[in-house]
């Protein structure tokens, strides 16, 4: 596109100030603006219209049956043994979801990088990667393992491995792959500029992964070597057991599409996304999204009716996740604080929120597959977000639960 035909396409969506700095641009930063504005979906602003527009719930009930802990305990073997041998017949991989900016935790770096060590350094890659190797240990067969980076921050976590020498991890069994980005807008739907020449974007969320990985060839790649099943987990969760070959015997012993790793809520009100059906598929449902009724509902043995919070860690099977690649997830607006430069040319960090990051979230996708084995895990053993500093889901809180399960840090 040339000028020209930018400036009607952006007087059409009331985006005309992006182009405000243009004629104080040299040429290859005019074309580099063009290259950018021709590259935004624009669709996405009315959901900025529109909020909510696209959130209409079916009919949310109660999940019908889950594996408890002590179901698991019980069938401990069973599901290990049909988990280890998936692993080593290779059709097991792993998905680290590390595209996030992290802003909560406020370090410039990707959060994998952040050193949580007290008495040495240990970084949360470093966690995660030794999580799994308690796997690949346990079956003598490497995991393959996905990382998804954004454009922001992949450059950093790609060099960081490398120094680190995968922290031991056989490097021919680790991929990496971007996730794409979207414009960031303020409260009434401008698309900000992040610098005279930039517009400002950010990682297009989590439930972004699948559409990268396949346009990057790694779901090709995975496929070629035999891979089934892909283990979803975040990067800011340094307890998890991942690839966990009880978890994958369970779904495979139950013949499920999908599972997620749950934890029992500590209390009615625990602001958790909890597992549940939605018009009979399962589905998640947010704190925000539950009446009190729905809250405190027990089942005839006591239990709460929705007990169970997901934890952001997933099985899928690849090919009910490509079943539905062309189904559009649900886009939910973040509010966000956004960089920006202001009607001067100034540039403004600022102090509160100020406008959305379109995203779409990979628990979502849960309810697209047919059913989702919940499989009940000890939060205490497995359960440490890292997304503050201090606090709850901190830095502090993971720190003491790492040294509760004999992590020396
Ligand atoms: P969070 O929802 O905690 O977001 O991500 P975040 O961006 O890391 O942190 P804040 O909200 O800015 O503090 C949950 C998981 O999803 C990944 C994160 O890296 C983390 O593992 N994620 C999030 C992505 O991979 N891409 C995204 O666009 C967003």
């Amino acid at each position: 596109m040339n000028f020209e035909q930018v400036k009607a396409l952006l007087e059409k969506y009331n985006q005309a100030h992006l182009l405000k700095y243009y004629d104080e641009l040299n040429t290859e930063q005019k074309k580099s603006l063009l290259g950018q504005i021709e590259g935004i979906d624009f669709e996405l602003l009315n959901h900025v219209k529109k909020p909510g527009e696209n959130v209409n719930r079916g009919e949310i009930t109660p999940l019908d049956d889950a594996v408890s802990i002590s179901d698991i305990e019980n069938n401990r073997t069973k599901f290990s043994a049909l988990g280890q041998n998936a692993i080593k017949e290779g059709k097991v991989a792993a998905l680290l979801l590390a595209g996030g900016m992290g802003t909560r935790l406020g370090s410039d770096k990707p959060k994998g990088m952040y050193n949580i060590g007290i008495t040495k350094d240990v970084y949360i890659f470093e966690m995660l990667i030794n999580n799994l190797m308690d796997v690949v240990n346990q079956t003598g067969a490497w995991v393959p393992l996905y990382i998804m980076t954004s454009e922001k921050n992949n450059d950093d976590t790609i060099q960081f491995f490398e120094e680190k020498n995968y922290f031991g991890y056989d490097k021919d069994y680790i991929d990496f792959f971007t996730q794409e980005m979207a414009p960031a807008v303020s409260f009434d739907g401008k698309i900000y500029l992040e610098d005279k020449d930039k517009i400002s974007t950010s990682p297009n969320g989590n439930g972004g992964w699948f559409i990268s990985f396949v346009k990057s060839g790694l779901c090709e790649k995975a496929k070629r070597s035999g891979v089934e099943y892909i283990n979803i987990f975040a990067v800011d969760n340094v307890c998890q057991r991942i690839a966990d070959p009880c978890f994958v015997g369970a779904m495979i012993d139950g013949e499920y599409r999908s599972a997620a790793k749950v934890v029992s809520k500590v209390s009615p009100e625990e602001k958790v996304g909890v597992l549940c059906l939605e018009d009979g598929r399962p589905s998640i449902v947010e704190y925000y999204e539950m009446t009190d009724e729905m809250k405190y509902q027990t089942k005839e043995n006591g239990e709460l009716a929705y007990k169970y919070g997901v934890i952001l860690n997933y099985l899928f099977r690849i090919k009910d996740l490509e079943k539905n690649l062309n189904n559009n997830l649900m886009i939910h607006l973040v509010e966000k604080k956004i960089p920006y430069i202001d009607e001067d040319g100034n540039k403004i960090t600022p102090e509160k929120e100020n406008g959305y990051k379109f995203e779409t979230l990979v628990l979502d996708m849960v309810h697209m597959m047919d059913n989702c084995l919940a499989y009940e895990v000890v939060r205490e053993k497995e359960f440490a977000p890292i997304k503050n500093k201090t606090g709850v889901d901190s830095v502090e809180s993971a720190c003491e639960l790492l040294k509760l399960n004999g992590v020396t840090l």
